[in-house]
């Protein structure tokens, strides 16, 4: 199968280098993500206005936990800063998700990231996934451990797990696969980010930090993005 890049349906980020932006500025990592915080709302906007129908952010790693206990109370208040925001607008073109593990998430937030997904079920014009805890491991054995239940229930046979199937135990289930992944920051990696569902994206690494980040770097990648050749292990016709 080929098919004409053109605009994505999908876009998913990988937000960054905040702590890079804050060092250079000689202030605490915090702030950077701050800063980031803030590039989060300018390119959701952007997406919404130039017809994005999916936009997945990496906001938090399930290996993210390892950094100083003081940043990963400054990511989970700006996420509470976020939520409230989104609390008063009440959006009706957005609708919210929340994709990774909420388990170990302080209950305030998982209630309220549970209360703006209900809210905003019905928005139909752009899907926004923000992952918190997220890790694409983490998302694959999950998927696996259910199939595996099923399987020990007598409910599923082994031979009937195909992708679609898989895919169903997904955080990102019903969803379609990102069509590019962006990463500013100039660093060349995944880090663990939707490993299963970027089979075929467009990998875009730029040299921007996330707090830099303009609508006119997006509108930069999605140039570079439809100037692809994707082929899916097909070829040029
Ligand atoms: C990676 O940059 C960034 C993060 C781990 C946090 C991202 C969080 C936000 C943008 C704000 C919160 C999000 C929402 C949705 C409100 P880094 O700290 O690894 O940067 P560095 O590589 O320069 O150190």
């Amino acid at each position: 199968m080929q098919q004409t890049s053109g605009m994505p349906t999908h876009i998913a980020i990988i937000m960054d280098g905040n702590g890079r932006w804050a060092k250079q500025r000689g202030l605490a990592r915090s702030m950077g993500h701050r800063e980031g915080a803030k590039t989060v709302e300018i390119i959701t906007r952007h997406c919404l206005e130039i017809g994005i129908g999916h936009l997945t952010l990496f906001a938090f790693s399930t290996e993210n936990w390892s950094r100083p206990k003081a940043e990963v109370e400054a990511i989970m208040n700006l996420l509470r800063d976020y939520l409230t925001q989104c609390e008063q607008q009440q959006n009706r073109e957005v609708r919210t998700r929340f994709i990774g593990d909420r388990a170990p998430l302080a209950p305030d937030l998982v209630r309220r990231m549970d209360a703006l997904e209900a809210a905003t079920a019905n928005n139909t014009r752009m899907n926004l996934n923000i992952a918190i805890n997220y890790g694409g491991r983490d998302e694959i054995l999950h998927a696996a451990r259910r199939l595996a239940c099923l399987v020990a229930e007598g409910k599923l046979d082994p031979r009937d797990i195909d992708a679609a199937l898989f895919s169903q135990g997904l955080y990102t289930a019903g969803q379609p696969d990102p069509d590019m992944i962006i990463r500013p920051s100039g660093e060349q990696r995944l880090s663990n980010f939707l490993l299963w569902q970027c089979a075929y994206a467009e990998l875009i690494y730029m040299d921007k930090l996330w707090p830099d980040f303009t609508p006119a770097d997006l509108d930069t990648a999605i140039a570079l993005y439809a100037g692809r050749d994707r082929r899916y292990g097909g070829i040029s016709g």
